[in-house]
């Protein structure tokens, strides 16, 4: 396949809520694709089943792997990320006592490679780990503009601030592909174009991208292809230019009536 991430057919209902029916979806590698649609069109859903943190009713999730595809359809949430899915979630979710370091040391421990055994045996290898994350997280400090903060403690930084911090995270798990949940909710323009630059980089740095974001403004400026969901059902599909002139998506987010 030439695409990343393919998703076939994929149905979730909670009770009698259909959050999905049968959306099928193929995101290109090195691409950075957008996920958009009204509150509750089951953006949030599509990317918690992705990731493993719901079951869904019905569906094939595959990953292109180095040489194979994986099928991630059954596998619980830590090992969707060692497989190289990465995704960050509409609420923060970053530890606040910890230093902004730490948090991005923490998060290198689901990066593929890690073993809670080998940790415990303290094994050469682990060392050479250690090293290397280390490296990586300062890597990440520089990137993120979080440098000045890093011995200091995650409360300590401004809520877009905690947002990089977040991607910064996800980025140690050196993903494949990275699900992004609204990551400039309630950032200040000016992190905003931070944010902005940070994710432009990523398809260089071999990170493809599948973001929801309300900012349409962004979506449209960053993205190379846009999935437009409405109820549950992938309405339509294209380049930001298309979709932007299909009245459909201007209907489905002024409500349907
Ligand atoms: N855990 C849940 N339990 C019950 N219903 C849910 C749950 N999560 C989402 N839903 C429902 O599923 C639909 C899709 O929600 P969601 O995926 O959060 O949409 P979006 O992210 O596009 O706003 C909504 O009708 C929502 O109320
Ligand atoms: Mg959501």
């Amino acid at each position: 396949m030439s695409g990343v991430l393919r998703v076939e057919g994929l149905s979730k209902s909670y009770r009698r809520v259909t959050a999905l029916d049968s959306v099928s979806l193929e995101v290109r590698q090195g691409s950075i694709t957008g996920l958009i649609g009204p509150n509750g069109s089951g953006k949030s859903t599509l990317f918690d089943c992705i990731s493993g943190f719901q079951r869904q009713d019905s569906c094939r999730v595959l990953l292109q792997g180095e040489k194979n595809l994986l099928d991630l359809s059954d596998l619980p949430p830590v090992k969707v990320v060692r497989a190289g899915v990465r995704r960050t979630f509409q609420q923060l979710r970053v530890f606040p006592r910890l230093s902004v370091l730490d948090n991005l040391l923490t998060a290198a421990q689901a990066a593929p490679g890690f073993s809670t055994l080998a940790e415990a045996l303290r094994w050469p290898a682990v060392r050479r780990h250690e090293s290397k994350n280390c490296e990586r997280a300062a890597q990440v400090l520089e990137e993120c503009s979080l440098s000045p903060h890093a011995q200091g403690p995650a409360s300590a930084l401004s809520y877009g601030q905690k947002k990089l911090l977040e991607l910064g995270m996800a980025l140690m798990t050196n993903p494949k592909i990275l699900l992004l949940d609204e990551p400039v909710a309630g950032v200040n323009p000016t992190l905003i174009g931070n944010l902005r630059q940070e994710l432009l980089r990523m398809p260089k740095r071999g990170v493809t991208l599948f973001v929801v974001e309300h900012n349409l403004k962004l979506v449209f400026d960053i993205c190379d292809w846009i999935f437009v969901l409405d109820r549950g059902r992938l309405l339509t599909a294209g380049t930001p230019a298309d979709v932007s002139k299909d009245e459909r998506v201007l209907e489905a987010y002024l409500g349907h009536g």
